[in-house]
């Protein structure tokens, strides 16, 4: 029996030892390696593509203020391997089915102590995924992170397309620069946001873009960010490696955590074709599959709203100008109207009857409810209810109206920060949606979180934009949140939260320097990457002079690219965010906003660029039409598109919106032509796009007559 004891005693000791401390993992086409060794009992990894070393030896590890940091002392003890490969059908989205297939390695590592800690690495043949998982924790069962040591070790310099590592908005224009020429001050400066604090100052935002000299394009983020703080990346310019930074909550904690607990993936998408990262599916496929099972309320939506007129400043939130309203206390009917209330029930019909008219599902009403008039900068926690009307806003008649009209209100929810009062009043600010029919909530988080102490990207916000999601998915809600933390794919578990903004919108150009030219050719392979923007895309009326000959402000696109913007940056939701009288006056172009679909059988990424150009065609839910969509940043450029997409044995017509010969962003951007032809898969679209311009078509199968009618597209 001694002996029995004493030869199993050897064989574990044997076991441990000859558990391969070093391990590969392919991509299942073989182009991707990544290897995981332990480094004098330190783990660490490291990635090739074809070959080519792209994040060199890098060093993984939790740290906690509670327990013995998990970063060295481990032995590996159970290596797993498998291989996974299955399609499966988003609710709505980019392509009717994505295949999610990777080859994965999950080690068990241990300290002395007898703590575990699993490492699991999915290789895809578009780049890795891998996280962190703790099956129990020894002493106590919860734990207080203060650090997460991954690395990201790039060893070149490489191109950077990046935003400052603020913890409460991503709402920056982007810089392009080489990692070694990163400056966040500076390009808080240069965003009119204002430098703030406190901040990471060596800290970049992800989803962050990077191209390496020898063209192989990188982009690292992080896939389910449940339960934990949103990851950014501090820079060490001395060896260009990036390191995990986790936004903190006041007190400098990372995070609360309860054994078992993972943390979200980390990802890392690898192409030489700028192309292959837009079209990637890694992030959705390293999320769980959706939580709600009957989906058929959930529907991807245009809208139009009573919005831009506040933001071009001839409407306002507010219905009076005191600030002293007391939440349950004043009476709407005692407050003194400004004149310039625009969610009043006589507006709102017009926005009813436009929608109505023009075929849009919906229209988003904000400012309807009591509170705007000390909702920001207040520091007030009670500061909306939800559910008490403007006395202009009757929201009965309106229900009836748009129902009779057959349009959905889209209710509006800004919080102006306070979380915790949105959290106390949420069920019956939902019972008050669904009693008057809204079926959609736009949710906001202007301003600091109140009570302070949290940040907008920190463990407590993320867990209660989770919270809203779920919360809405039981009340059968779909949701388009505002400030929120951006995506990490989420809206594959949650396929009710349709949208988010977490960028810098449309809206910047209304009052602000505005966005680049280049900024809309950036977002799909940053902040997009991590799922749908509600951009507000569609400004027709240009030049803010239009409605305040003082203003300098302008859109910096030209119309046309206004309408390639419905193609090029995906959402199930998407906003014709201009007046209907600017609408109204371009008819013709605003028929492309009209027909252009939010819900898609086929993606294709034509051409693309970070920074310079995008060129997309997307085929329209069960339907024959492909829509096309290229816009280019400042430059301009000459488009040559061969239709090969298109299917081989059918002709069609194909509408095409174009900018003018002489449009220019600042100096004619209104200017546009719209031609029609036929067109089939050898024909080649060919035009030029003015500076910061764009090109929008629609391809529908042609009639007997059209084919009488138009001349083919040479
Ligand atoms: C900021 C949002 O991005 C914008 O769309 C909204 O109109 C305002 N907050 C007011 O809630
Ligand atoms: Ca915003």
């Amino acid at each position: 029996m001694k002996k029995l004891t004493y030869f199993c005693i050897v064989i574990c000791l044997l076991h441990g030892f000859f558990t391969l401390q070093a391990q590969d993992l392919l991509s299942p086409n073989g182009q991707i390696k990544l290897n995981f060794s332990l480094k004098e009992g330190k783990p660490t990894y490291q990635v090739w593509f074809k070959n080519k070393p792209i994040v060199q030896e890098s060093y993984l590890g939790l740290v906690f203020k509670t327990h013995e940091a998990m970063v060295e002392n481990f032995q590996v003890i159970e290596t797993k391997t498998q291989t996974f490969d299955e399609t499966w059908q988003p609710v709505w989205g980019e392509v009717r089915e994505i295949r999610n297939h990777y080859n994965e390695l999950a080690l068990t590592l241990q300290q002395p102590t007898g703590q575990k800690l699993i490492l699991r690495f999915r290789a895809f043949n578009d780049g890795i995924g891998f996280r962190y998982e703790v099956p129990f924790l020894l002493n106590t069962a919860y734990a207080i992170l203060s650090d997460e040591t991954t690395q990201f070790n790039l060893a070149a310099n490489h191109t950077a397309y990046w935003i400052p590592g603020d913890y409460d908005t991503n709402e920056y224009r982007y810089t392009v620069s080489r990692l070694s020429e990163v400056s966040t001050q500076e390009a808080m400066r240069a965003s009119e946001i204002g430098v703030r604090t406190p901040f990471h100052p060596s800290a970049v935002q992800t989803p962050l873009m990077l191209k390496t000299d020898d063209k192989i394009y990188l982009n690292i983020h992080e896939a389910a960010l449940v339960n934990y703080p949103a990851m950014q990346l501090v820079l060490d310019k001395s060896r260009f490696l990036l390191q995990c930074h986790l936004v903190p909550n006041i007190l400098g904690d990372k995070a609360y955590l309860q054994a078992p607990f993972q943390t979200p993936w980390r990802t890392l998408i690898i192409s030489d074709k700028a192309t292959d990262i837009l079209a990637s599916k890694l992030i959705l496929n390293l999320n769980e599959p959706s939580i709600i099972k009957d989906t058929d309320w959930i529907k991807p939506q245009k809208f139009v709203g009573v919005w831009w007129e506040m933001h071009i400043g001839t409407g306002t939130w507010n219905y009076a100008n005191n600030q002293n309203i007391v939440i349950g206390k004043t009476n709407p009917k005692d407050l003194k109207p400004n004149g310039k209330h625009a969610a009043n029930t006589q507006n709102v019909k017009k926005y009813i009857d436009f929608a109505a008219k023009h075929g849009f599902q919906s229209v988003l009403v904000e400012g309807w409810n009591i509170g705007w008039e000390d909702w920001f900068g207040n520091w007030k926690e009670n500061v909306f209810d939800f559910v008490t009307p403007y006395p202009d806003f009757d929201v009965q008649e309106l229900q009836q109206y748009a129902q009779q009209k057959g349009v959905k209100l889209i209710m509006h929810h800004e919080t102006s920060g306070s979380a915790t009062n949105y959290e106390r009043r949420l069920d019956e600010a939902f019972r008050f949606m669904k009693q008057y029919g809204y079926e959609t909530v736009k949710t906001g988080y202007v301003g600091k979180i109140i009570p302070r102490g949290e940040y907008h990207d920190g463990q407590w916000m993320v867990n209660h934009y989770e919270y809203v999601a779920r919360k809405a998915a039981e009340n059968k809600i779909m949701i388009d949140s505002h400030e929120s933390v951006r995506p990490t794919g989420l809206h594959r578990t949650y396929p009710n939260w349709l949208a988010a903004e977490a960028a810098r919108g449309n809206e910047f150009n209304a009052w602000s320097i505005g966005n680049p030219p280049n900024h809309e050719t950036i977002l799909p392979f940053t902040r997009l990457i991590g799922g749908p923007m509600d951009y507000t895309p569609g400004i027709f009326q240009i030049r803010m002079s239009h409605y305040n000959p003082n203003s300098p402000h302008q859109i910096h696109t030209t119309l046309a690219k206004q309408l390639a913007l419905y193609v090029t940056m995906y959402s199930p939701l998407q906003m014709a965010a201009d007046l209907p009288e600017n609408y109204e006056q371009r008819l013709d172009a605003f028929q492309f906003i009209k027909d252009v679909p939010v819900d898609w059988d086929d993606t294709q990424i034509l051409e693309a660029e970070p920074a310079q150009y995008i060129t997309i065609a997307r085929k329209a839910k069960n339907s024959p039409n492909w829509f096309l969509g290229a816009i280019t940043n400042e430059n301009t450029r000459n488009l040559n598109i061969p239709l090969t997409f298109l299917d081989k044995n059918q002709t069609y017509k194909i509408t095409i919106y174009a900018d003018a010969p002489d449009a220019d962003f600042e100096h004619n951007p209104m200017a546009y032509q719209i031609q029609t032809f036929l067109a089939d898969s050898t024909s080649v679209l060919k035009a030029k796009l003015a500076r910061s311009g764009g090109l929008a078509a629609s391809l529908v199968p042609a009639t007997q007559e059209d084919k009488k009618k138009y001349k083919k597209l040479k």
